[in-house]
């Protein structure tokens, strides 16, 4: 069924929450449905949505999967218990380590995170607390996306012709899935959210497994983990939709006291963008360059060489994987 687009624009952001509120409270009745915070704006407005629709009766977890950003599980429990959400971070790390073991293509990457997140831990989070729904922040771009084959969105299963009810035993509801970025944004900010969360970055599903080229093992993710750290330290007054560190998998010669070193490169990339289709990258400034560098170089252990991607999107995508 063609999903209809409601554009940001003519986006009547109040009305939208009541409708959608009373929608999830009419397919959930007196039942239980659990969702996944990432800590993105997209699951932020679904868990909210849902909270004022269901209260106690939406369970909400913030799944750690060993892929997310520094400190990332504990910020999004405190912020939304100001919000009344109780948020229970379930340890998974091992569960996605070893599905990612091995794997250097990125659709089995993507697929194997996939499969983690529905047939396993959802499934079992599903069981332990008696839901039968799961409530997911899908966006229009991430169904388009997947079902144009550029890439496989983590969180698209019905448009590909996945019913989740027969293949993992629960329904999936997607309160955002008529809108886009700049769309989720307008209601993140209508629902009471603050800046720091409404206008934030968007984050991929994948996390930072969608910024490693190659394996990612944990040793690989933590080096991401800390590139992506110093550049969000040192890009946040960048006026810009995105920016991200990429670990790629090449070894570059170097020199490090005086003797060779087949050391690690880091790529960064820095879009601007309205709704993530197209994207042109933003020219960062010569001081912020360097400064990058030197501090990718000093503290991301066995990093020889720092690039900036300067590819439009298309033909590039946004995300290394
Ligand atoms: P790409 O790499 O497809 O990224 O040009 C476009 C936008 O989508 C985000 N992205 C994802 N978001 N699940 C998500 O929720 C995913 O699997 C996923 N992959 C990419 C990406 O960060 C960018 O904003």
């Amino acid at each position: 069924m063609a999903i209809t687009e409601l554009q940001a624009g003519a986006l009547n952001a109040r009305q939208f929450i009541q409708d959608q509120v009373r929608q999830i409270a009419q397919t959930v009745g007196d039942g239980i449905a659990i969702t996944a915070l990432s800590g993105g704006v997209d699951s932020s407005v679904c868990t909210l949505l849902a909270h004022q629709a269901l209260g106690d009766r939406l369970k909400t977890y913030f799944v750690e999967n060993g892929l997310m950003r520094q400190d990332e599980p504990q910020r999004v429990a405190e912020l939304f218990a100001r919000f009344g959400v109780n948020v229970e971070i379930v340890p998974a790390q091992k569960e996605f380590f070893r599905a990612l073991k091995g794997l250097t293509d990125p659709e089995q990457k993507r697929e194997a995170i996939t499969q983690t997140f529905y047939a396993k831990v959802f499934r079992r989070l599903v069981k332990q607390s008696g839901a039968r729904f799961l409530v997911q922040g899908t966006i229009l771009t991430d169904v388009e996306e997947t079902v144009a084959g550029i890439k496989r969105q983590h969180n698209v299963l019905e448009q590909l012709g996945i019913d989740p009810r027969r293949a993992y035993g629960y329904a999936v509801l997607e309160p955002v899935i008529q809108l886009r970025k700049d769309g989720v944004r307008k209601v993140a900010k209508a629902l009471g959210l603050p800046k720091s969360l409404y206008a934030r970055m968007p984050f991929p599903g994948p996390a930072l497994a969608a910024r490693v080229v190659g394996e990612a093992t944990p040793e690989r993710i933590e080096l991401v983990r800390k590139a992506t750290a110093i550049l969000e330290t040192e890009m946040r007054n960048v006026k810009a939709f995105q920016y991200m560190a990429i670990l790629h998998e090449d070894r570059f010669p170097g020199m490090r006291e005086g003797k060779r070193d087949y050391g690690l490169q880091i790529e960064i990339r820095c879009w601007d963008s309205v709704d993530a289709r197209v994207a042109t990258p933003v020219w960062l400034a010569p001081h912020l360059l360097k400064k990058l560098a030197r501090r990718m170089t000093e503290e991301v252990p066995g990093v020889v060489s720092v690039t900036c991607n300067i590819a439009p999107k298309p033909p590039s995508t946004m995300e290394a994987v």
